[in-house]
């Protein structure tokens, strides 16, 4: 990517969780698009070196702030001296298992983050708000494709219900601050890497997630993948569900900020991010195995508790609306996936 110099009247966007998987692939295509992502994360679940990738993909080092969002002065400090135009909050805990072990540990910061960070926003002028939302708020649709019309399920763990509850304060927000623009991106399930092989994901301990399962068993730092289960009513028997590049989904965060830009507030809107096509556990890992060349050895185990059968977006309203929908597919996503595990070996 060129190098783009920093100009004084470039629009600087607060990225919570900047470091973390969606959100450093994020703060790479806001710089691309001429903003000037200031990244605050306490670095619990990332780590430094992704600052270096960042900065190798962008020929300079981004802005990085070390605080904890439930942190309030800190933040406040932060938003004072920096006067943002808005900001993503990316920052989060996502695992549901450990939600369900420690459900307090997700109120406080998934719910009680967003709350200091709204409360910040509105006494420093920071009118512009994209909040990482996800499927996990429709549960188990009873239609597909689903819709952001659908209804909110209730919620099958305590992190699904920080988000149904995170969305339901913004809303409440944007009615409480007629100034404030907000959109909720609701994500499907977000895989790949960047195509430059400099920053991916970097799940801590076993994944949880299949993707990156999938990658170390074929790096051979797991033995097997264990498939969840394979005799849901599915054509194959292994749950459906919407797999989309993360820089896809990083372009949708700009293109939310440029469309709120050009409309008046208040403002509230939801969409979802998916590429609109459903893959099977199985379909991920054969067409793993094809287009990289390489063995995944798997088995079948029983059901995880907690898992739809299937689910993926209707994205007609991103498409119509926002005007963005997904350009890479799953191969390409796979093979990212994987250029980034091997350059994790290196
Ligand atoms: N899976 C396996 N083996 C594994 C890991 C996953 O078979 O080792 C299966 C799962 O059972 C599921 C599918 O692969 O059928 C996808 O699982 P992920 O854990 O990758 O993703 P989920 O769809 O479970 O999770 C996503 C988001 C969560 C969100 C959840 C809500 O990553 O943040 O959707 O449904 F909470």
């Amino acid at each position: 990517m060129a190098k783009r110099l920093l100009s004084p009247d470039m629009k600087k966007v607060i990225v919570t969780g900047g470091a973390g998987f969606i959100g450093s692939h994020t703060v790479v295509e806001l710089a691309g698009a001429g903003y000037e992502p200031v990244i605050v994360d306490d670095l619990r679940n990332s780590e430094e070196r992704v600052l270096d990738g960042i900065a190798a993909i962008l020929g300079r080092r981004p802005s990085f702030h070390r605080i904890d969002c439930n942190d309030a002065e800190a933040l406040n400090a932060l938003l004072a001296r920096e006067t943002p135009h808005g900001a993503i909050h990316f920052a989060a805990d996502k695992a549901v298992g450990e939600s369900v072990e420690d459900p307090a540990k997700y109120f406080r910061n998934n719910i009680g983050t967003l709350a200091v960070l709204l409360g910040s926003m509105r006494e420093h002028g920071a009118h512009h708000l994209v909040f990482s939302s996800s499927c996990t708020v429709y549960g188990e649709p009873a239609t597909l494709p689903v819709t952001e019309d659908a209804p909110d399920q209730n919620a099958t763990s305590p992190y699904g219900y920080t988000k149904v509850a995170c969305e339901r304060l913004v809303r409440d927000q944007c009615i409480a601050v007629p100034e404030l623009k907000a959109v909720l991106l609701r994500y499907f399930n977000p895989i790949g890497a960047h195509p430059s092989g400099l920053i991916g994901e970097l799940p801590r301990g076993v994944p949880n997630n299949l993707v990156p399962y999938v990658t170390q068993t074929a790096a051979g730092l797991r033995g097997k993948l264990r498939i969840n289960g394979s005799d849901y009513e599915t054509p194959d028997g292994t749950c459906i569900r919407d797999y989309i590049h993360v820089v896809d989904l990083a372009k949708a965060h700009v293109r939310a900020l440029q469309w709120m830009e050009q409309r008046p507030a208040p403002l509230c809107e939801v969409f979802n991010l998916g590429t609109g096509r459903g893959n099977s556990v199985l379909e991920v890992v054969k067409t793993f195995a094809r287009v990289n060349d390489v063995e995944v050895p798997y088995e079948i185990g029983p059901r995880r508790a907690g898992d739809v059968v299937s689910v993926y977006a209707d994205t007609t309203k991103s498409r119509d609306v926002l005007g963005w929908k997904a350009e890479r597919n799953l191969a390409d996503a796979l093979r990212d996936a994987w250029r980034w595990q091997q350059r994790l070996a290196d």
